[in-house]
């Protein structure tokens, strides 16, 4: 096999196999592998005039195919396969050559991946790749780790296959070092289950309170998608809305069973801010919707508990009610990716990482499941004040949730009222408060603490550590 081809991906799946046409119909000799050759053979049968494909059998004749630096993507199922695969491949490889992992990792797997194989001296890079099949092949946003002469030679190929945001940058930047651009990945998702959750609490509200059909809410959905909620999700919920199931007829949302799956970026990404002790509501309650909608006995064993039954508004009420859920979501929407950048920037100085905020949102903007014309205001936000301590401290966002918020509160109100579950928005309202809150009832928890385990507290007049006799005279001894 002569060398000739400039990048090779392993694992033929749909994700692999649309990003080897993606990098092939940009004009790079693409070499390919997969563990059963049949799913290679049909790749350039069915798509081989669309580019240059250089098909292998065996892993050894994968890598004498690859130019040097050879850069080798791996497409296989996270976890143990990623293993196994860098297990074949790396005793093949030479010094400097660079295995691309574009598969959804945890990004301690990666750090782990990375510094083996820098011993061995073979750069890893773990991508984060976003924006579904479709991404795959006509422009994803990447998201890659890993040292930065790695990105030297992998970069310019990547900004060729990324998407364009609509400024024209391609959505790739070198996130960061070792495990980074997985890590950015994994919060991409939290926020995309918290979008998703917060979407879907303001079509539950429109229907249940506003008394809208699917359809209805469609068209609502459409109209917000022109204005500062533009956003691919927000696009694809009205399409999800306004589709009609062929078999019985009725709203496509109606037929499908309300259990919500994940396959489990999402709750990582909340494990993780439990780890660094940072609060993302918004998110873990969007995780934990999802796995409370899948608790079907639990929810059939509590179906008959009181509560209200919504009572829908009339016409005239209900446009009015449906302008206050889209104050409520936008608000609610910041505090989402306030919280999730709060992360980002917490594992950045975790492992030193130095993490560039306003550059994660711009790549942000195109290709991505959270891309939003939003993203931009953020990148704006961040590229004015690298070390804003928080999104809500911009205040063009701080401006915009001061105008949401009494719409925001009385959607919440009416929710509670008409017992419609409104998780994500209480969340992200409650979090809002207790930032802004003057005192937090965490002094009485320090209280607490102090009388039953003696754990001391601190004053608000004097510096020191304290601790109060509880059980005896209740005085206070310095600790
Ligand atoms: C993306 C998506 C993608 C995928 C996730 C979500 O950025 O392209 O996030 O990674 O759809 O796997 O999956 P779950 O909802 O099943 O966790």
């Amino acid at each position: 096999m002569s060398t000739t081809a400039q990048i090779g991906v392993t694992g033929l799946a749909v994700m692999g196999r649309n990003l080897a046409r993606n990098f092939a119909r940009n004009g790079y000799a693409v070499a390919l592998h997969n563990r059963t050759p049949a799913r290679t053979r049909e790749l350039v049968e069915e798509f081989g005039q669309e580019g240059t494909f250089v098909p292998t059998e065996s892993a050894e004749e994968f890598v004498a195919a690859l130019e040097r630096p050879r850069r080798l993507v791996v497409m296989v199922k996270a976890g143990d396969p990623t293993d196994a695969v860098i297990s074949e491949f790396a005793p093949l490889l030479e010094d400097g050559d660079v295995i691309i992992d574009g598969g959804n990792a945890h990004f301690a797997d990666t750090r782990r991946r990375e510094q083996e194989l820098r011993e061995r001296g073979i750069h890893f890079v773990g991508t984060g790749i976003s924006g579904g099949e479709e991404g795959a092949l006509h422009g994803p946003s990447i998201m890659p780790g890993g040292s930065k002469e790695s990105y030297a030679s992998l970069g310019p190929m990547l900004e060729r296959i990324a998407a364009q945001a609509d400024d024209g940058a391609p959505c790739v930047t070198h996130v960061g070092a070792d495990g980074a651009g997985h890590f950015v990945k994994m919060v991409h998702n939290g926020i995309e289950y918290a979008d998703m959750q917060l979407i879907g609490e303001a079509y539950q509200l429109l229907r249940d309170v506003g008394g809208y059909s699917p359809d209805e809410i469609a068209g609502i959905f459409r109209a917000w998608n022109t204005g500062r909620l533009d956003s691919y999700l927000i696009e694809i919920t009205a399409e999800v809305l306004s589709h009609v199931d062929a078999a019985t007829g009725r709203p496509f949302v109606d037929v499908v069973a309300d259990r919500a799956e994940q396959k489990g970026t999402g709750r990582w990404t909340v494990q993780l801010a439990l780890e660094l002790g940072v609060p993302v509501s918004g998110i873990a309650e969007a995780v934990f919707a999802r796995s409370l909608s899948g608790h079907t006995a639990l929810r059939e064993a509590s179906a008959q508990l009181a509560g209200p039954t919504p009572q829908a508004l009339g016409p005239t009420e209900a446009a009015t009610f449906a302008d206050r859920v889209e104050q409520a979501l936008y608000a609610s929407k910041i505090v989402s990716y306030t919280q999730g950048f709060h992360e980002i920037a917490a594992g950045s100085a975790q492992y030193d990482w130095n993490l560039d905020l306003g550059a994660i949102a711009s790549i942000w903007r195109g290709g991505c499941i959270i891309r939003a014309a939003f993203l931009d205001r953020i990148r704006a936000a961040y590229d004015s004040r690298p070390d804003l301590p928080s999104l809500l401290a911009d205040a063009e966002f701080a401006e915009e949730i001061a105008e949401a918020q009494d719409d925001w509160r009385a959607v919440l109100v009416a929710a509670t009222e008409q017992g419609v579950p409104a998780p994500g928005f209480a969340a992200a309202l409650s979090y809002y408060d207790a930032l802004r809150a003057d005192r937090l009832p965490a002094a009485l928890t320090q209280g607490q603490r102090d009388f039953f385990g003696a754990h001391t507290y601190r004053r608000t007049d004097r510096d020191g550590t304290f601790h109060t006799l509880w059980g005896g005279d209740r005085t206070e001894v310095e600790a």
